[in-house]
């Protein structure tokens, strides 16, 4: 089988470039090693930048969001037993966020791709990368029924996540890895319960931080602060509840709404690029390339922002012939990765509590709270990351 750019891996990154390419009139097919309702129920990140909401109006997959996301044009610093607001649209010429669930913004892409025809493979597997620095890179699978197939395509996009074959494929000396794991994880639960916020809450406490997230007017959003390697079999329901109690401080007489938690797991967290992100005719994508620990809200963000930088080269190289797009591609995704990389990291370490962590840390990241939800230029330097930096329009 034949295809201009075999794209690998079915998240948003994939999904979304090929139907971006979809719409330039670029064919591609998508290959995913897990059925279509296991992608469509995987719950991951929930908060989608402006730039990203606007993306997904441009290609025509934002009705669903538009009505049934939720638009913050705020987010909330609780500290000291009482909390500071962040205004978006003030401090950043108007922009905000979506919170909107990655799961329905699968669903979305899968429907807007399959309505227009497009070829995405579920269920395979073997997937293996061949002659990727020729002009005819190949890839080789199984698809559901066990049937062997190649691929031979123009370009291989690698966007097959954290454990993905892409990345891997590329030489041994050739890609250098930049890598800061964090003694801590987060434990993630889903309850039935109105929301107990109207924004998002972001709290530092002694015991650990916390964040209260929404999904829907009944489905609620919270995780905890952890120890990575812990098991969610010590975190009763009550525990959990407890710890949210503690955490978020109810001092000033607001608490958390409770009710039945029916999802609980716990995710490490760390920071990872490659560099670069391109090999002969494989260009990495997304957490195939990257990854960031989520206090930022910005790992899905990114794997859209790189696929923006990525169609936008394959475009011209198709109408023009051009390539020095695609050679640019990695240098002019990883400034905006690094960037984000930056964010995370910091919002990271401003919000958690590090093991062996003493007083004097604490009152540190106290007064740097202050100091953010305090000064303007505080709040706008937080602001402005948040809803996402603008785009550099060279390599846009
Ligand atoms: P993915 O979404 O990982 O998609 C890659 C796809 O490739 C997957 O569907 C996978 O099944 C498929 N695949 C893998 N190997 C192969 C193969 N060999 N062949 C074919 N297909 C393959 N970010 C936030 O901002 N906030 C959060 O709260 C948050 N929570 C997260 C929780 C978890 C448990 C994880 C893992 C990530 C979380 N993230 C969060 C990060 C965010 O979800 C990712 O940054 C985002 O999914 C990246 O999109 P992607 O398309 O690059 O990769
Ligand atoms: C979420 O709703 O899942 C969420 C929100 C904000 C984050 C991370 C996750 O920073």
């Amino acid at each position: 089988m034949r295809t201009q750019v075999a794209v690998i891996g079915a998240g948003p990154a994939g999904l979304m470039l090929s139907h971006m390419l979809h719409l330039q009139g670029i064919e591609s097919v998508v290959l995913e090693t897990r059925s279509r309702d296991a992608i469509e129920a995987t719950i991951r990140a929930g908060v989608l930048e402006q730039g990203t909401v606007d993306l997904m109006n441009e290609i025509g997959v934002g009705r669903r969001m538009l009505r049934e996301g939720f638009p913050h044009e705020g987010t909330i610093l609780r500290f000291d037993g009482r909390d500071r607001r962040i205004d978006f649209p003030e401090l950043t010429g108007g922009k905000k966020v979506m919170v909107y669930a990655q799961h329905e913004v699968i669903k979305d892409l899968v429907e807007a791709r399959l309505a227009s025809g497009g070829d995405i493979r579920f269920e395979v597997s073997g997937v293996s990368l061949h002659d990727i620095d020729t002009a005819s890179p190949k890839v080789r699978f199984r698809d559901k029924d066990n049937q062997a197939h190649e691929i031979v395509a123009d370009f291989i996009a690698g966007c097959d996540g954290t454990q993905g074959v892409s990345r891997p494929s590329i030489p041994a000396g050739v890609l250098k890895g930049y890598e800061r794991l964090y003694p801590f994880g987060w434990l993630g639960i889903l309850c039935k319960a109105p929301p107990s916020s109207d924004e998002l809450i972001y709290a530092l406490h002694e015991r650990g931080f916390a964040l209260v997230s929404t999904r829907s007017p009944d489905i609620q959003r919270m995780y905890l602060q952890c120890d990575p390697t812990d098991k969610i079999e010590n975190w009763s329901d009550d525990r959990i509840w407890e710890e949210f109690r503690a955490r978020l401080d109810t001092r000033d007489g607001w608490a958390p709404k409770e009710g039945a938690i029916f999802s609980k797991v716990i995710v490490g967290m760390r920071s990872f690029v490659t560099d670069p992100m391109q090999y002969g005719r494989l260009f990495l994508a997304g957490d195939a390339a990257h990854v960031v620990p989520p206090t930022g809200a910005k790992g899905l963000n990114l794997a859209v922002a790189d696929v923006r930088v990525l169609s936008k080269a394959l475009v011209a190289f198709y109408r023009s012939g051009r390539s020095d797009l695609l050679d640019g591609y990695s240098a002019a995704a990883l400034k905006r990765i690094w960037k984000a990389q930056r964010f995370s990291w910091w919002m990271t370490s401003m919000l958690h509590r590090f093991p062996g962590g003493d007083e004097f840390q604490y009152r540190i990241q106290i007064a740097e709270l202050e100091y953010i939800t305090g000064s303007r230029a505080g709040s706008t330097a937080l602001a402005e990351n948040y809803v996402g930096l603008p785009f550099d329009s060279a390599a846009l």
